[in-house]
This record gives C-alpha cells, sequence and structure tokens, in this order.
C-alpha cells in the first residue's frame, strides 16, 4: 500500500465525569488525512488546508506522533502526511487527537501493522503532549478505538473499550471563541475533596453502567460534572442557558465538551439530538456569538480508511 486516505473522527473527551480518563468519537464530524509512502526516512508534512497550522514535522501534532512511531519501527521508509482540517484547534473536540492518532493509524496500516492499538494510543499521545503540554489519551483513545473508551490506568497504559447504547446520539456547539487545553487546563483546582470525589466516581460509575445496560436515564443522571465544569464553564459564553435549553429540550444530560469551549449533549434517538441542537442554537441567535452545531452517531470505529 503506498497511499491511504483517513477520516479522524473528532473526539468528546471528559464526558462529564470523567475528566481525563473518558472520551467517545464522533461519528460525522472529522479531518481527512492522505498518508504517502515514501523512499526518504522520516515525516513530511506537505499540505494543510482548512486551517493555518505548522508544517515543520517537530512542531505539528501530526508529525510529532508519527515520528514517535517511525523511532520504535525498522521501516526503512517515510511517510508524506496531506491534512484536511475540518476541526477548528481550540474548539475542545479533539482536533489535536484527529491529526495525531489519524497519522499513527494510517502509518501503522501501511507499514503492515507492526503496533497494537495501545502502542499507537502510546505514540498518538506524545502529540497530545505538544499541543497541551500533557499527554492525556481522553481524546486519542477515542478516534484509535471509536465509541467511548475509558482510560482506567496512564502508568502502565490500560485503554478499556466500552459499549455504545445503538440510540445515543451527540449534539455539540461550537461557539467561535478558542480555548486552548493549556490554559483551562492552568485554572483548574489542584485537589478536590473527599465530598466531591464521592460524587464523581459514584457518576463516573453511574455512567459506564448506563453504557453497559443501555440505561438512557441512568447515562443522563450521571452525567454531572463537580470538579472542573464549576470553573470551566465560566470561560464559556451563556453555559448555564445553553445547558438548560438542551435539557429542556429532551437531552438526557449536557456538559463541556474536553477543555471547552464547545458543549456537547447526549440524547435518545436522531430527532431529540436535532431538538437539542436548535434549542442550542436558539441561545446564541439572539448574540453576536458565531457557532457551529453538529449532531452526530458515536462513531463506532476510530480512524478509519475512505
Ligand atoms: N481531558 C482533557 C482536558 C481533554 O479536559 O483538559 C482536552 O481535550
Amino acid at each position: 500500500m503506498e497511499e491511504l486516505k483517513v477520516f479522524c473522527p473528532a473526539t468528546v473527551a471528559n464526558v462529564s465525569c470523567g475528566f481525563d480518563v473518558l472520551g467517545m468519537a464522533l461519528a460525522t464530524v472529522g479531518d481527512e488525512m492522505i498518508v504517502r509512502k515514501t523512499a526518504t526516512e522520516g515525516i513530511k508534512i506537505t499540505e494543510i488546508t482548512g486551517q493555518e497550522l505548522p508544517l515543520e514535522t517537530e512542531k505539528n501534532v501530526a508529525g510529532v506522533a508519527g515520528l514517535a512511531l517511525l523511532g520504535k519501527s525498522k521501516a526503512s521508509c517515510g511517510f508524506e502526511i496531506a491534512i484536511h482540517k475540518k476541526i477548528k484547534p481550540g474548539s475542545g473536540i479533539g482536533s489535536s487527537a484527529a491529526s495525531s492518532a489519524g497519522a499513527v493509524w494510517a502509518i501503522n496500516q501501511m507499514l503492515g501493522q507492526p503496533f497494537t492499538p495501545l502502542e499507537l494510543v502510546h505514540f498518538a499521545m506524545q502529540g497530545e503532549k505538544l499541543a497541551s503540554n500533557v499527554a492525556h489519551a481522553d481524546n486519542v483513545a477515542p478516534a484509535l478505538f471509536g465509541g467511548f473508551t475509558l482510560i482506567r490506568s496512564y502508568t502502565p497504559l490500560d485503554v478499556v473499550q466500552l459499549p455504545v447504547p445503538q440510540e445515543l446520539y451527540a449534539t455539540v456547539i461550537h461557539p467561535q471563541i478558542e480555548i486552548k487545553t493549556s490554559d483551562s487546563r492552568k485554572i483548574l483546582k489542584t485537589g478536590i475533596t473527599l465530598e466531591t470525589g464521592i460524587k464523581q466516581w459514584g457518576n463516573l460509575g453511574g455512567l459506564i453502567a448506563g453504557l453497559f445496560k443501555e440505561d438512557y436515564e441512568l447515562i443522563g443522571r450521571s452525567l454531572e460534572d463537580h470538579v472542573v465544569e464549576p470553573v470551566r464553564s465560566l470561560l464559556i459564553p451563556m453555559f448555564d442557558t445553553i445547558k438548560k435549553a438542551a435539557m429542556t429540550a429532551g437531552a438526557l444530560g449536557v456538559g463541556i465538551s474536553g477543555s471547552g469551549p464547545s458543549i456537547f449533549a447526549l440524547s435518545k434517538g436522531e430527532a431529540i439530538a436535532n431538538n437539542v441542537a436548535e434549542a442550542m442554537a436558539g441561545v446564541y441567535q439572539n448574540t453576536d456569538l458565531d457557532f457551529e452545531v453538529h449532531v452526530s452517531g458515536i462513531c463506532s470505529t476510530g480512524v478509519k480508511p475512505i
């Protein structure tokens, strides 16, 4: 295989109660990437469309993730990468993760799959480290595995794939402001009380049980975040109003997507997810804020050839 074109899904990290450990991939929102094998060793980013991002390999998340993989492989070839960005950086739906995951997945395929999916998560995390100074895996793991993933442990890395209830749909609204993950991590408190911990891990367990039992009500009442949302929601215009509008329109639950500013809702069925999109959009339509809104199923595959 000399060339591979892939879809790299957008992802919602944290999913309210799982800061840094839970994420899910979106089926219809994502980037495209074309990876070509070359005789020259190394990684060359040949083209980026859709966004202004660095072409220098060491400054580009796809480049860095790809180099991490090549550094562990015996390959005597190199790769050229063209990236067609549809996910805006700083949007909160895993822009850097899509590029990092897409690069390592495609290169691994073209080398004959020498690496396991877990090893690919490791390599893609190097892209996240470049983007946000922290090698968090809650975007790259769902981008690579698809569906919902739990990072059970970082050391050693242990990723658990979770089931996706068939009728679950996501609505994501992105107010057109940029919040860098590195900045929105700086404002977080470094400690939590035992009382807060009890609420948070109760919800995380509840959400995971809800996914296994296809219990939409349980999923909904577990979408609570007592740790991060109270702090980060202050950076997001009209967060509480959007949340209320989405819940009134029938959403199971609402939260901040990753480090924001995007806000996500989960709903049972596409029709409700569309109503939720309309309700969320209605809030920003009454303001000067530009926004984008997406309704999507959950991506079951992760990065895939197109
Ligand atoms: N868990 C990370 C954070 C995800 O919330 O900072 C960033 O997309």
